[in-house]
């Protein structure tokens, strides 16, 4: 980059951002006052012990959700204050989601799996199988694209739900919790696949986790406590991620 080229803007910029839920008569703060950006290309681990605040954190980014109070600027964009219309148009063709349960459709195929997720931009037939076979083969599994889901592996099966999210070619992979299914080994070899997909054309990967082995993995890890995010310099790196 040439030195007289502006900062980039950052994929997330985060405001003070606070989620409450209301629940029977009580109040719910899970997400408290986060100030955070997130550059394009990072690989972020959002860890914490249960109920600090994650997932509704994901889903905020996602835009599966809108803060309280506070804005969350995707791209320069306000998603807080972004009507519904434009807000599903981002979930659809600029996220991808990646969950703990893989979510598969039993009676499809790997490859029909990750092609339920082309057929709504429509196109030729053969051109849609080649983007199945290109996308099943990013994630290690171009030979298992005939095989019934029952018939996969867990960690194979995240995968082809890793390549069904990347159908879009989502600026940003969201992931939660998406090795709490499988083993340590097969889990460290998920997260190598969606580190590596944060190294192709600037994509931004973010991945809660409660395991401290997948978070030490990240580029960077936000740890979140009781809704907020603990500053990063009290923590030393040893120690982050552990169970809490
Ligand atoms: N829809 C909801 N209605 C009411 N409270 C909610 C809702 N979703 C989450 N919460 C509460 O918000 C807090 C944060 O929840 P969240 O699911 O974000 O935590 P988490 O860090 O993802 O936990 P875990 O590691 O167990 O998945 C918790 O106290 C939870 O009970
Ligand atoms: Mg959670």
């Amino acid at each position: 980059m040439s030195v007289t080229d502006p900062d980039p803007v950052p994929v997330y910029e985060l405001r003070d951002v606070s989620k409450t839920y209301e629940l029977g008569g009580g109040r719910v703060h899970a997400v408290r006052e986060v100030t955070a950006t997130i550059a394009a290309g990072d690989a972020v681990a959002v860890a914490g012990p249960s109920g600090s605040g994650k997932t509704t954190l994901l889903q905020l980014l996602g835009g599966l959700d809108r803060p309280t109070s506070g804005s969350v600027l995707f791209e320069g964009r306000d998603m807080s204050t972004m009507g519904d219309g434009d807000l599903g148009a981002l979930r659809l063709r600029t996220f991808g989601f990646v969950f703990q349960q893989f979510n598969l459709i039993p009676t499809l195929t790997a490859a029909q799996n990750v092609e339920v997720a082309l057929a709504p931009r429509g196109g030729r037939a053969a051109d849609r199988r080649s983007a199945v076979l290109g996308l099943l083969d990013s994630v290690g599994l171009a030979s298992r694209g005939d095989h019934l889901p029952s018939k996969l592996s867990g960690g194979e099966q995240q995968r082809v739900a890793i390549a069904r999210a990347l159908a879009n070619e989502p600026h940003v992979l969201l992931a939660d919790e998406p090795t709490g299914n499988l083993d340590s080994e097969t889990g460290a070899e998920i997260i190598e696949v969606l580190l590596s997909l944060s190294a192709e054309g600037r994509r931004t990967v973010v991945v809660v986790t409660h395991d401290a082995d997948v978070a030490a993995r990240a580029h960077r890890i936000v740890r979140m406590h009781d809704g907020r995010i603990v500053p990063s310099d009290e923590l030393a790196p040893a120690t982050i991620g552990s169970h809490s």
